[in-house]
Formats: C-alpha cells, sequence, structure tokens
C-alpha cells in the first residue's frame, strides 16, 4: 500500500491536517512498513514536498518517493496550465530535490502530458535524468495506452499512476490490459474514492467541501451513489472490517501488480487501512461486487466538465 499525501497539503481545497499530523502519519506509514510516499510539487505548491522532506529525515532509506511535476500554479493555488518541456521537466527536478532534501528521486512522473508535447520528449528528459543518477524510475499519470506504449519505447516505464476503485473501472479496458502486456506496475490512486467508499460520507456533504465539485459528490448523484455505497457498508459489517477496508481489499484482489496508493492525513488511518490486508473476500462476495459495482454504476464523470482534459480515456 502506498501513502497519498496530497491531502496534508490540499489541492484546490482546504487541506486535511497540520503539518504536525501530516509528518505523524508520514512517520507511523513508514514505521508500520509502508514505504512508498505520493507527492507531487504542485500539492501546496511545493509545500507537500516539504513536509515529506521533514518526514523522511534521517530515514530516507525507508522511503520510497513518487513525485508528480508539470502542473502550473499560481501563489493562490489557481490551475494555470502544464509544462513538460524538457527543460521544464529538469529544472522541475532541480526544485523537488531540494524541497525534498534528497539526493535521488524514486519514481518521478509528469502529472499529466500535454498534447503539444510530443511524449517522447517529456519521458527523454527524464530519462536523461535517470542517467544523472538524479531519478531512479520513470512513471506516467493518467494517461492512455497509446501515450503508454510511445514513453515505454524511450525508456523502461516503471509504474502508472491512475484512478482505480470499485467506483471507477474505466482502466479495465485498454490501459490495465496494455501495462500488463508491457510489465508496467498499476499504482491505483482514488481507491477510496476521495472518501465516497469509506462509508463516513452523507447526503450533507459541507458546501464548502472541494469535493463537491465532482461530479461523483454533486447533490444529484451523490444519494444514488450513496445507495451502492450502503452494499458495501453491509457486506464490510458481514465481514467485520470496515467500509474503507473492504474498498481497499478489493483493489488488492486485482492482481500483485496494482498498488493501491490511499491518501491518509492522520496517523490512525494507516493503522486500519493497512487491516485491508486481512480482508478476504470470496468468489459470492466478488460476484456480489461486481454485480454493484458494474462499469458506469457510479453516477457522475470522474473529473468536472472545466477540468474533463485531465481525465485519461
Ligand atoms: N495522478 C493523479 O492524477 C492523482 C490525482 C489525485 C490524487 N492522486 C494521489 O492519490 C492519493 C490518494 O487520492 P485521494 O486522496 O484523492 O483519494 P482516496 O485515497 O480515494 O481518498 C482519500 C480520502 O479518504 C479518506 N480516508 C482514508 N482512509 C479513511 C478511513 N479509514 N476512514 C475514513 N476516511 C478515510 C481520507 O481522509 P483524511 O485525509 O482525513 O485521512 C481522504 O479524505 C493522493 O494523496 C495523491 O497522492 C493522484
Amino acid at each position: 500500500m502506498g501513502l497519498g499525501c496530497m491531502r496534508m497539503s490540499g489541492l484546490g481545497g482546504a487541506r486535511s491536517s497540520t503539518d504536525e499530523e501530516g509528518i505523524a502519519t508520514i512517520q507511523a506509514a513508514l514505521e508500520a512498513g509502508i514505504n512508498f510516499l505520493n507527492t507531487g510539487d504542485f500539492y501546496g505548491m511545493g509545500h507537500n514536498e516539504l513536509l515529506v522532506g521533514r518526514a523522511i529525515k534521517g530515514r530516507r532509506d525507508q522511503a520510497l518517493i513518487s513525485v508528480k511535476f508539470g502542473a502550473l500554479r499560481s501563489p493562490s493555488g489557481q490551475m494555470l496550465g502544464i509544462d513538460v518541456r524538457p527543460n521544464a521537466v529538469k529544472n522541475f527536478a532541480a526544485y523537488s530535490l531540494q524541497r525534498l532534501g534528497v539526493d535521488v528521486i524514486d519514481i518521478y512522473q509528469p502529472g499529466r502530458l500535454d498534447p503539444a508535447v510530443p511524449v517522447e520528449e517529456t519521458v527523454g528528459a527524464i530519462a536523461d535524468l535517470i542517467k544523472e543518477g538524479k531519478v531512479r524510475y520513470l512513471g506516467l499519470s493518467e494517461t492512455g495506452a497509446e501515450n503508454i506504449r510511445r514513453a515505454h519505447m524511450v525508456h523502461p516505464v516503471a509504474a502508472l499512476e491512475i484512478e482505480y476503485s470499485l467506483g471507477t473501472r474505466f482502466i479495465e479496458k485498454e490501459i490495465l490490459p496494455a501495462v500488463r502486456e508491457l510489465g508496467i506496475g498499476l499504482v491505483a490512486y482514488g481507491v477510496v474514492g476521495q472518501g465516497l467508499l469509506t462509508g463516513s460520507i452523507g447526503n450533507d456533504l459541507p458546501a464548502t467541501d472541494f469535493r463537491r465539485l465532482f461530479p461523483k459528490f454533486d447533490p444529484e448523484n451523490l444519494p444514488k451513489n450513496l445507495e451502492k455505497v450502503s452494499v458495501l457498508e453491509r457486506m464490510a459489517r458481514e465481514k467485520r472490517c470496515t467500509t474503507t477496508q473492504l474498498a481497499i481489499a478489493w483493489v488488492l484482489s486485482r492482481g500483485k501488480d496494482i498498488v493501491p496508493l490511499v491518501g491518509m492525513s492522520r496517523p490512525a488511518r494507516v493503522a486500519e487501512n493497512l487491516e485491508a490486508f486481512d480482508v478476504s473476500l470470496t468468489k459470492a462476495d466478488l460476484d456480489h461486487l461486481e454485480r454493484t459495482f458494474a462499469l458506469g454504476a457510479i453516477a457522475g464523470e470522474r473529473y468536472p466538465a472545466q477540468m474533463s482534459h485531465l481525465a485519461a480515456k
């Protein structure tokens, strides 16, 4: 299991925790054996990397750090587009190394590709960084099968980070078969549906909660989606586990080449979520979940219309 650090700094919304809670969560994760930390230079405009850097001080060797880059933001967090041109890639990496306080980034990946910049150029710059010893592995994020194949021709891609959960299964058609064919690992994000699949969200999501911008949480879709989640809640009660653990266990059941990346911002989450490894799913359980959460079962697109260009197809 990987630890998603984004919400510790916030991205387009309020952050989930204080610096102290975030650092304690990262350290609790490392102590519990979660060694994969996921960050991005644009999470809190550098704040998240500084936080990760503080948390891993003196224990760098325990952590595998995955960094996304490329998203441009104003000081107030407004999205300004992306820059994944080769010189920008190297420039972003130089600053990330400083903020993290490390000599090498383990996995480095463009948060999104830019259709105006050939993928070969973007990943070619990362291949140069690998040759220089500043990056260990090339990753990709939220992109389709064609770009994955093109990138892999330039340099072997170690991992693809993409949304995958019981509620979001679009990758099963084309992207998952492609990464499996090429031997690329899959880092699944949104495993608990940004909180939807935890059973802790009700119809009364506060008006200030930025998730309301996302179609699956909008007041029209949320009640329908919570009905589906109630199936998960019932099954979790029967199995004496939490709804979150069940959602994570389902992703774990999809194959050993898939690492569930779970966003957690407080230490207590770590112990709870790691127990997902103890949840066993029978064929009957999987069939039941398959019927309830078939492709398209969760109402609402993955991203709001104004951000639809950020979603791989
Ligand atoms: N490549 C990409 O395009 C992309 C996009 C988005 C995210 N990501 C990465 O993926 C990571 C995870 O994404 P995400 O945070 O959007 O989705 P997520 O992991 O599906 O959801 C995280 C949410 O679930 C809550 N949660 C976790 N465990 C819980 C539990 N046991 N009980 C109740 N609530 C629980 C968290 O709360 P707390 O925060 O309060 O602990 C947080 O609000 C991010 O941190 C980021 O590193 C990548």
